[in-house]
């Protein structure tokens, strides 16, 4: 009966030993320790048959080996309760990193969200639009790239005529170039339309300038023109007062003084009042009270030909600016290449 004791503690042992799970274990205990049918019961049953001076160290055995099994088991339970299989366990461990750092600490102070702004370029286009649009212009949109006859040709520049020097451009290779002003959609938009007319064209422009405060090669420039019966000079400087002032107050004026454009006779630079020293005079206009921010003038006959439409039925004005100038007098930017760097340093005051 010993032996029978021995042999079952050795099976018991393996037993555990293999044991993966808490109901593994469980298993063990009722096969070799249960009180109705576990086997050290059925053992212990037939000690009536052992000699009576043998009992008692069969009885000391059987309670050593049942204390040993009970001990392997409580101290095998601690290993596998709920214990992963080993491969879950590596995974759960190569993930604590993140879901370390993705926890939220909800008492950390918000991370406010980045709100942008418009840039003053195309914000202070907005605004010319605006008023363009409540004196009954509508907005046309056309190519940066153009071929030589709506750059020069249909305006009315002759041939090798030193106008077009003033606005060198970048040519392209296939004789396309880079507008150097929005007058050539006078041109596509009358092309078109016939009269009456009332078009504004904001739109990008670009020169062969040396950059510099007031220079960019890349700029912008809002045309307008307007084609109808009896339209005359008069109604230029009306329109372009009407504008000053609803840009900057009733204060604005608009000077006109002689200048030469191909596609327009007469031709006008305009300048309107410095918003710095409201005409007393000041180092930003040069002491003159005025600030030049374009050309304008009655459109040519030629021009009116060449689009279709018939100079002794209808006439027309145009005039045409830089929307950066007014940008810069808006916020009093004094350098233009700020509005094209991209400075969020700048670009955040607004
Ligand atoms: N396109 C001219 C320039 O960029 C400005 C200009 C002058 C536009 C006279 C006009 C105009 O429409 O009539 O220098």
């Amino acid at each position: 009966m010993k032996d029978q004791l021995q042999a079952l503690a050795d099976e018991a042992r393996e037993a555990i030993a293999k044991a993966q799970t808490p109901q593994d274990l469980e298993a063990v205990r009722v096969s070799f320790l249960g009180r109705k049918a576990g086997r050290l019961k059925s053992i212990m049953a037939s000690l009536g048959t052992v000699p009576a001076e043998e009992r008692p160290a069969v009885g000391q055995l059987a309670q050593a080996v049942q204390r040993e099994i009970e001990e392997l088991l409580t101290a095998k339970a601690g290993q596998v309760s709920d214990a992963p299989p080993p491969e879950k366990k590596a995974k759960r461990a190569a993930a604590r990193p993140a879901a370390e750092a993705d926890r939220l600490d909800v008492t950390l102070p918000g991370r406010a969200p980045h709100v942008g702004a418009r840039h003053p370029m195309l914000a202070t286009m907005d605004e010319l639009i605006a008023i363009f649009l409540g004196l009954g212009y509508k907005v046309a949109e056309g190519p940066e790239v153009e071929n030589h006859y709506y750059a020069w040709q249909a305006l009315n520049y002759p041939d090798e005529h030193p106008a077009m020097d003033e606005q060198m451009t970048f040519y392209l290779n296939n004789g396309l170039l880079l507008r150097s002003q929005t007058s050539t959609m006078q041109i596509r938009t009358m092309e078109v339309e016939p009269p009456p007319v009332a078009y504004i064209v904001p739109g990008r422009t670009y020169r062969r300038d040396r950059v510099d405060a007031t220079h960019h090669h890349t700029f912008y420039q809002l045309e307008g023109f307007k084609v109808a019966k009896g339209i005359t000079f008069g109604d230029l400087k009306g329109t372009l007062i009407a504008f000053a002032r609803a840009l900057f107050g009733e204060k604005m004026n608009v000077r006109l003084r002689p200048d030469f454009f191909p596609f327009t006779e007469p031709s006008a630079e305009f300048a309107v009042t410095c918003t710095l020293c409201w005409g007393e005079g000041c180092r930003t206009c040069s002491g003159s009270g005025w600030m030049e921010v374009g050309g304008c003038g009655v459109i040519d006959e030629n021009v009116l030909r060449n689009v279709g439409y018939d100079p002794e039925e209808v006439s027309g004005f145009a005039f045409g600016f830089g929307i950066d100038r007014f940008a810069m007098l808006r916020h009093q930017i004094d350098d233009i290449r700020l509005l094209w760097n991209g400075d969020m340093r700048f670009l955040r005051q607004f």
